[in-house]
């Protein structure tokens, strides 16, 4: 994987018809697997002149860039605050007014919790052209792996991506998200799963209703943990979950059947229900 850093000066009122060549576009990397990045997502990442990336892309994925494309971390490993936000936009929007193709490449879809809605919003501002080619969500990506459909006529009618945590830290709003009929997908909830699961049982939800931790969903070392909404926080420390993982909560859960994973899929099951 080649990282470079990239100096640009910012934009040169003299050089109009490089600032007019300028551009952005966020890219979903998938969760992981690069086949699952999509025909759309390959050719702009081939036609870029610089590539900022974030800790989840899978090194697989930007061994696919061609040599001449710079390729930028702007990673927050763990909330880390080794780059910020601001500091990426302001990054990524120099490099446009410089007059290169900008890609922002973002694990998952770059629209599901990916702070796209900042990149979108300076860009417009500042008179940049942006597009957005979108990717597979982790959800997605666990749903296939797993075959455990987030949606089914018997047990889910709905589904639903909630990020554990707000902006301030507070444990997101769970209320009426989960229970019978719903699929409830959490993104981010490893360091708050004992506090998820008092507030699914504050709003009524059973302690034993199905809980799958996906760990690494369509990357190497992939790993499923059935285990239930009362006892999520103590299997997510017993069983040492690192991210990236997310829950599946609901009936749907149920379906999971480990015995048609593939052997080379080296899925790891505890069943904590029957
Ligand atoms: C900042 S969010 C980015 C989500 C991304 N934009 C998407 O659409 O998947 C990062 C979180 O997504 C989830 N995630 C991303 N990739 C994953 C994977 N391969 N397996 C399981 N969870 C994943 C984890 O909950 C992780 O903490």
């Amino acid at each position: 994987v080649r990282v470079a850093r990239l100096i640009v000066k910012s934009s040169d009122p003299s050089s109009s018809v490089e600032r007019s060549r300028g551009k952005i576009t966020l890219v979903g990397a998938g969760p992981g697997d690069p086949d699952l990045l999509t025909v759309k997502a390959l050719r702009i990442l081939e036609s870029a002149d610089v590539v900022f990336f974030d800790d989840l892309v899978a090194p697989e994925i930007l061994e696919l860039l061609p040599a001449r494309v710079r390729c930028i971390y702007v990673g927050k490993p763990h909330h880390a605050a080794v780059i910020t936000q601001d500091e990426i936009i302001t990054q990524i929007l120099a490099a446009a007014h410089a007059g290169l193709h900008a890609v922002r490449l973002k694990s998952g879809d770059p629209m599901i919790f990916g702070r796209s809605g900042e990149e979108l919003a300076a860009a417009h501002a500042a008179g940049i052209p942006i597009e957005v080619v979108p990717g597979v969500t982790a959800a997605g990506g666990a749903a296939a792996s797993t075959r455990i459909s987030l949606t089914h006529r018997d047990y889910a009618q709905q589904v639903s991506f909630l990020t554990a945590v707000r902006r301030n830290g507070v444990l997101a709003d769970v209320r009426g998200l989960a229970g019978v009929g719903k699929t409830l997908v959490v993104y981010m909830g490893l360091v708050r799963a004992p506090e998820l699961s008092a507030a699914l049982g504050a709003d009524g939800v059973a302690a034993n209703w199905p809980v799958a931790i996906v760990e690494n969903a369509t990357r190497p070392g992939e790993r499923v943990i059935l285990t239930t909404v009362g006892d999520l926080g103590p299997t997510v420390v017993r069983e040492n979950i690192r991210t990236p993982a997310l829950f599946i909560i609901g009936e749907v859960v149920k379906t999971y059947a480990a015995d048609v994973m593939p052997a080379s899929a080296a899925v790891e099951t505890v069943s904590a229900f029957a």
